[in-house]
């Protein structure tokens, strides 16, 4: 699933539903609430009558009228008041309770405006990197909607989204940025490990940023990823099973946190704590903590573990289950995954030189692989 940008009025896209930058009242008005209501026609105010009031970030359900889109989604954002309001979260939820609303109806194809980002007066480029965000969270882990949009209306705002993309950092920038931190920054305790070296985990971060930008995820989400692959290992005793070696590493990275100003992210944490332990336990775990189970944390544990196993290839092809490993996406990485230990990560970043981590997932991976 992708999350395309496009350029124009959103009353012309024959989608499974627009969405509006309602107000509570859900009266239409100015922006793209008064161009909806005027092309929907009279029958949409009947309509919304009875749904009011809509608190800023919930979303209600119409019909499409007169529109080329089926159904309209009307959610309300917030009006900015400087940032120290709660915006952000309100606008988050905006999107989110939208998309809930999509998958819950099924919708394949969804269009969104730039909600709060015209009257409601949220910075535009902010405006745009929380729905870029929100829509790839949301895309990273549902089937549908499998086709989401964000419209600008006018060529400034489209301009800013595209500078916005542009400015999303590389593949190769954030690889680099986190291996050159953990060499530079993390001490190893059993230094003589033959096998869980700083080349094994910047191999288990290559893999993390790979699976992690072909599903799209969101930059906070390969973060914590890259920083569970560089400490993971970090306070090891032996080159055994050593299980409870996570649980130290976990540690470690929350002292780091602490005495350096680093983000702490719990889901880093938990990927960390739980790769020593089995699925299940790893997963009940992150089903009782809200802030794990509703902010991907199942999907980042698993991209985490397989990212793990594929290195297994290092010891030998006997070390690596591949009915371990959790998706599709891993299974079609298990040939990269010996070139990636044969030629080394720069080699591969020189080889596949300026590919964005989608792109490079899409050259690299063999799809059908079977375990
Ligand atoms: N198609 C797509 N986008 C549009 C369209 C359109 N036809 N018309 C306007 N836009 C863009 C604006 O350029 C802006 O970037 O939608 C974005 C959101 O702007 P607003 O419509 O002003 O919505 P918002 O900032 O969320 O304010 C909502 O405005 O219209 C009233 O009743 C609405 O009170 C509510 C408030």
């Amino acid at each position: 699933m992708s999350v395309k940008l496009w350029q124009g009025d959103i009353c012309q896209l024959p989608v499974d539903a627009i969405v509006n930058a309602a107000n509570t009242g859900l009266l239409g008005g100015g922006g793209v609430d008064g161009a909806i209501h005027a092309a929907a026609g009279p029958e949409l105010d009947k309509a919304c009558r009875p749904l009011a009031p809509c608190p800023a970030g919930e979303a209600r359900l119409t019909p499409g009228f007169r529109l080329p889109a089926k159904f309209i989604i009307h959610t309300v954002g917030p009006v900015w008041h400087g940032g120290q309001q709660g915006e952000e979260e309100l606008l988050r939820q905006a999107y989110h309770s939208s998309l809930a609303l999509a998958a819950e109806q099924g919708f394949e194809s969804v269009a969104f405006p730039l909600i709060s980002g015209g009257v409601y007066g949220y910075p535009k480029r902010e405006a745009i990197r929380v729905a870029l965000e929100e829509l790839r969270h949301f895309a990273a882990a549902q089937q549908k909607p499998s086709e989401l949009t964000l419209v600008l209306y006018d060529a400034e705002s489209y301009e800013l989204a595209l500078s916005v993309e542009a400015q999303r950092e590389t593949f190769a920038d954030r690889y680099r940025r986190w291996n050159d931190f953990m060499c530079q920054n993390l001490t190893f305790n059993f230094a003589e490990s033959q096998i869980h070296t700083t080349a094994h985990c910047a191999r288990v971060l290559f893999h993390a940023l790979l699976l992690g930008e072909a599903r799209e995820l969101a930059d906070d989400e390969l973060e914590a990823l890259a920083a569970a692959s560089v400490f993971h290992d970090t306070r090891r005793l032996d080159d055994h099973r050593d299980v409870g070696h996570g649980a130290r590493a976990a540690q470690y990275y929350q002292e780091y946190c602490s005495a350096h100003a680093l983000k702490l992210d719990p889901r880093t944490v938990q990927m960390m704590a739980f790769h020593d332990q089995p699925d299940e336990d790893g997963y009940a775990f992150i089903e009782a903590d809200p802030a794990l189970r509703d902010h991907h944390g199942r999907l980042l544990y698993q991209i985490f573990k397989d990212s793990d196993g594929l290195d297994r290839l290092r010891i030998g092809s006997w070390a690596l289950d591949t009915k371990q490993l959790r998706s599709e996406l891993s299974l079609s990485l298990l040939p990269f995954a010996q070139e990636l230990i044969d030629l080394g990560p720069e080699a591969l970043l020189k080889k596949y030189k300026n590919l964005s981590g989608k792109e490079l997932f899409e050259k690299v991976s063999r799809p059908g692989i079977r375990s």
